[in-house]
């Protein structure tokens, strides 16, 4: 073999080697984790921490029949009722003997089971006990995931208000019965316009 020839013969086993480990880095950039969709329908129980306010929210999300559910108990105090359609109506409403009502026309819907799309990563963190991989979604939640369930750990707002996933139940429905927004809601004297989403986006 001539010095030229071993020269070109290095070069073309060069190029080969580079173009055949290239997809090894296509690979590795590809494996930055991403948020597991929300499952169609589950049951939750949020424990919610803002600034020392504590919540209990049983969470009914029902992306089939468009329709989600946050009953939310405040420590010793109200027991709320959020049920949001996904054509933007919501209704916040007691079941006591105040008969609280007021009804939302929100721009948007509910949230979609991808609605975690385009988060950036951020890494693994331990939260509440878990080690997670974690998440922000345009500077406004920051969502923990199990890295081996896959299931939510553990959510926070930009606001401070922080949600303690404490039972995800996958495929789990409220009786159609409970998704009926009692009758003094719909006597139109306590329309109120432009209410954000009291739940997840408080
Ligand atoms: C709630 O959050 C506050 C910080 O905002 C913290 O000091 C407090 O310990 C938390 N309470 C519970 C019960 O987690
Ligand atoms: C949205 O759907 C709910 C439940 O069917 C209904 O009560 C409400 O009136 C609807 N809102 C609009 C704007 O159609």
């Amino acid at each position: 073999m001539t010095s030229l020839s071993r020269t070109i013969t290095i070069s073309i086993l060069f190029i080969i080697l580079k173009t055949s480990f290239r997809p090894c880095f296509i690979v590795s950039s590809n494996s930055t984790p991403i948020p597991t969709p929300w499952p169609h329908q589950f049951h939750s129980i949020l424990f919610m921490n803002y600034s020392g306010s504590l919540q209990i929210i049983d969470l009914w999300y029902d992306w089939p029949n468009g329709r989600n559910f946050n009953i939310i108990q405040d420590q010793l105090g109200k027991l709320l009722y959020d049920l949001e359609w996904n054509n933007g109506t919501s209704f916040f409403y007691t079941l006591d003997s105040n008969k609280e009502c007021r009804t939302a026309q929100i721009e948007v819907g509910i949230l979609r089971p991808d609605w975690l799309d385009g988060a950036k990563y951020l890494g693994q963190r331990h939260v509440d006990g878990f080690l997670c991989n974690v998440w922000v979604k345009v500077d406004f939640i920051w969502y923990y995931e199990d890295i081996v369930t896959k299931r939510p750990v553990h959510w926070a707002f930009y606001t401070g208000r922080e949600a303690h996933v404490m039972t995800f139940e996958v495929g789990a429905t409220l009786e159609d019965a409970k998704w009926q927004a009692p009758v003094y809601c719909f006597d139109h004297r306590n329309e109120a316009a432009g209410l954000t989403r009291q739940s997840l986006f408080e």
